[in-house]
């Protein structure tokens, strides 16, 4: 049997990077050395890294027929009900348009509930930006990722706090995680106990764009296929560390 896939729900975009000498002052020219165009956008981001691991993977999220678009439509209830759930077997969210998020996860709950527990899906989101929209997503994943960016918003220092300070909002039963760049990655479950992974710094730092979608998908990874919560973060974070010394993702395997 064909083995159910992992289903990033999200964002593609076109990232257009210039690799300067040096970080740019403000209002001045610098001459780039190099300029490349890459697929970007969190959740292909999150599905490029799933499918170097060897993990089936699907991506959701609306194209564009040239290189340049305006205003594509985010994927909706609709759009999302359209899909043969009996094909995945976890769907993570980039958190975007949360009140259509929360109804399509209301959809893989209704499916959940008519299936044995082996074809349960697992349900994974993340909270990056600081919009206060998006926090509605806390109580609707088994796994939850919370965004530095987030966590000092909301006042907390460091990942272990933010953990500890979110946990209430999320629901019972689930994970929670927060990365924090050279800092590793902390993560909180049921248990109650604090899980930590230091960062694997590569031996030159190159391009750490898209680093945290290398992250999630490394820890997704893991946890789908029945790793520990300790074994998810320090796969993650040493997957994210072999990115950040390479540019784009190729050799993150190496
Ligand atoms: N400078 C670094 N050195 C080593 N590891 C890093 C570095 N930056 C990021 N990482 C690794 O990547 C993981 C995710 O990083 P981070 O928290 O910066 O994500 P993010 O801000 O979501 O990423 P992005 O840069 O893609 O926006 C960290 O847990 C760490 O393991
Ligand atoms: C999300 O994708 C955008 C566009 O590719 C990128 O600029 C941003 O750094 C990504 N965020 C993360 C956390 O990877
Ligand atoms: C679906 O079932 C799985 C496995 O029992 C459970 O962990 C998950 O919370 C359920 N998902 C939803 C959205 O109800
Ligand atoms: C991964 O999680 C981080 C929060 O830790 C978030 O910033 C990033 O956008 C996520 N990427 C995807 C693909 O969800």
């Amino acid at each position: 049997m064909e083995q159910k896939r992992i289903l990033c729900v999200g964002l593609v975009c076109l990232d257009i990077i210039n690799v300067v000498d040096k970080f740019p002052e403000e209002d001045t020219d610098t001459r780039c050395v190099s300029q490349r165009w890459q697929r970007g956008g969190n959740a292909s981001n999150s599905c490029t890294v799933l499918s170097l691991l060897g993990a089936p993977c699907a991506f959701m999220g609306s194209l564009a027929a040239g290189p340049i678009a305006e205003n594509l439509p985010d994927v909706c209830a609709d759009d999302f009900s359209q899909l043969d759930l009996s094909q995945y077997r976890w769907i993570h969210f980039e958190g975007r348009n949360a009140d259509e998020q929360v109804k399509m996860i209301e959809q893989v709950k209704s499916y959940n509930a008519t299936q044995e527990e082996k074809n349960r899906i697992t349900i994974s989101v993340e909270i990056e930006k600081t919009r206060p929209s998006l926090y509605q997503l806390f109580p609707h994943g088994d796994v939850v990722f919370v965004s530095k960016d987030v966590a000092l918003h909301f006042g907390f220092q460091s990942a272990s706090s933010a953990v500890k300070g979110f946990y209430s909002q999320v629901k019972d039963g689930a994970v929670l995680i927060c990365a924090w760049a050279e800092k590793g990655a902390d993560a909180m479950g049921p248990d109650g106990t604090v899980v930590h992974s230091d960062a694997f710094p590569p031996e030159k730092l190159v391009d750490t764009l898209g680093a945290g979608d290398t992250f999630n998908a490394s820890v997704i990874y893991t946890l789908s296929n029945g790793g520990s919560l300790q074994e998810a973060l320090t796969f993650g974070c040493q997957i994210a560390g072999k990115k950040c010394g390479v540019h784009g993702y190729d050799g993150i395997l190496q």
